[in-house]
């Protein structure tokens, strides 16, 4: 659906600029056409020859010639693409972009252009948190630019925490997502609320009980909604996934927070609990770290149940109208989902096979069950971002036959 479409891709000075290459790889191979202008900066980390090798076409840069500016302005490279994506996008050109600067070819690209933009962020994590650098952002933000990432992780100048471009493939999401007609909005007026990610429960200040969900089946379920139409909240514990475009974020941590959040978000049409909540907190947990000297021995924990989130708000006074589960199983797995499906009070529960096999925890593909009261529908495999799809046009065809019913 993309093929044939033209992005302008500016890369601007960062050590991420490598990732950039890969992105003009992957563009290319779905048959997008990519013209790239890299900034004096961005030729310190990745050269022309190496971008003009991946786009098949000349690159632009700063020491263009007047011919060049006679062949090919500025003006005409903007208006020639469909969309322009700046990765990565430095705390420079950011605040450039905001401020309406155009003293260089790229700026002046971004200033003439009357195209949808994408940035996708990369700095150190104390330039991204700077006040300066957040004012900028919600500027950029308000003037419709889309935002990739950035993400949270170990970064090239030795320190951890938000400030990681988004990974190619996020990137190129966020891209398609743009570039493609929009689909169907066939959720328009809805509220969808989803869980997503692992939950943490403390041991101590420094240590938790955890699991590997990674949360890219509930931030896929979460973008294909909004895509349709709906107003989706992502309530989501800790992963290091950006913020899928036009989806409202609740970060928490333990069970009990996303119990809350959830409640909070109530009424909704559709409740998804696609997170992996920690069944078990410790009950015992420690304000101070737990020292382990030679005289301590080993510690116990003392476990208690957590609540059942999706249990809780299907039995709810302002239950949604459709309650949606996952069962992630290493065995019995469509057995299991039935039983789960009663208890829970669910209209739905998604089944999946997570043994370690499948690997679909942490993967990029998942092969589901759908479970009703009416049977059981096997799913082919599919990408999380094709499950994700083909689920909200179930929903979305479930709500449609209640109204119709309740006519
Ligand atoms: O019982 P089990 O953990 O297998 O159930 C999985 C389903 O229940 C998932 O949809 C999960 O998000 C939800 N769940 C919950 N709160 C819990 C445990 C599971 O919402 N404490």
């Amino acid at each position: 659906m993309t093929s044939g479409r033209r992005i302008l891709l500016i890369i601007a000075g960062g050590i991420a600029a490598y990732k950039s290459l890969e992105l003009i790889r992957r563009l290319r191979e779905r048959g997008i056409e990519v013209r790239a202008i890299v900034t004096t900066a961005g030729a310190e980390f990745v050269t022309p020859l190496s971008i003009a090798s991946l786009t098949g076409e000349r690159v632009f840069s700063d020491l263009f010639s007047l011919t060049d500016e006679a062949e090919i302005g500025h003006i005409e490279l903007s208006r020639s693409a469909d969309l322009i994506v700046v990765a990565p996008a430095t705390a420079d050109i950011m605040a450039k972009m905001a401020g309406g600067h155009a003293n260089d070819l790229a700026t002046t690209a971004l200033l003439a252009t009357d195209k949808p933009v994408l940035i996708a962020p990369a700095m150190n994590v104390r330039m991204w948190t700077h006040a300066a650098t957040q004012r900028n952002l919600d500027i950029l933000r308000q003037s419709n630019v889309s935002v990739v990432g950035p993400n949270e992780g170990d970064m090239a100048c030795g320190e951890y925490g938000p400030g990681r471009m988004a990974e190619p493939e996020e990137i190129l999401q966020a891209i398609e997502a743009l570039l493609q007609a929009k689909p169907e909005p066939l959720l328009r007026g809805r509220k969808i609320i989803v869980t997503a990610g692992p939950t943490q429960e403390p041991i101590d200040p420094i240590r938790y009980i955890g699991n590997r969900s990674s949360g890219r089946q509930g931030y896929a379920l979460a973008a294909a909604g909004q895509a349709r139409g709906a107003e989706c909240v992502l309530i989501s514990g800790p992963t290091t996934l950006s913020a899928p475009l036009g989806v409202r974020v609740i970060k928490v941590t333990t069970a009990e927070e996303m119990r809350q959040a959830v409640e909070r978000e109530l009424p909704a049409d559709i409740a998804i609990f696609a997170a992996a909540v920690a069944d078990w907190k410790v009950a015992n947990a420690s304000s101070e770290k737990i020292k382990k000297t030679a005289a301590t021995k080993v510690p116990s924990l003392l476990l208690q149940e957590n609540p059942d989130i999706l249990a809780s708000i299907a039995r709810h006074q302002r239950r949604p109208p459709l309650v949606v589960g996952f069962a992630a199983e290493t065995e019995n797995v469509v057995d299991n989902a039935k039983a789960k499906l009663a208890r829970k009070g669910a209209d739905l529960i998604i089944a999946n096979d997570v043994s370690a096999k499948s690997a679909v925890m942490g993967g990029e593909r998942n092969r589901v069950h759908v479970v009703s009261a009416k049977g059981v529908d096997s799913w082919v495999e599919l990408s999380k971002a094709e499950v994700a799809v083909r689920l909200m046009e179930l929903f979305a065809g479930m709500l449609q036959a209640r109204r119709k019913a309740a006519e």
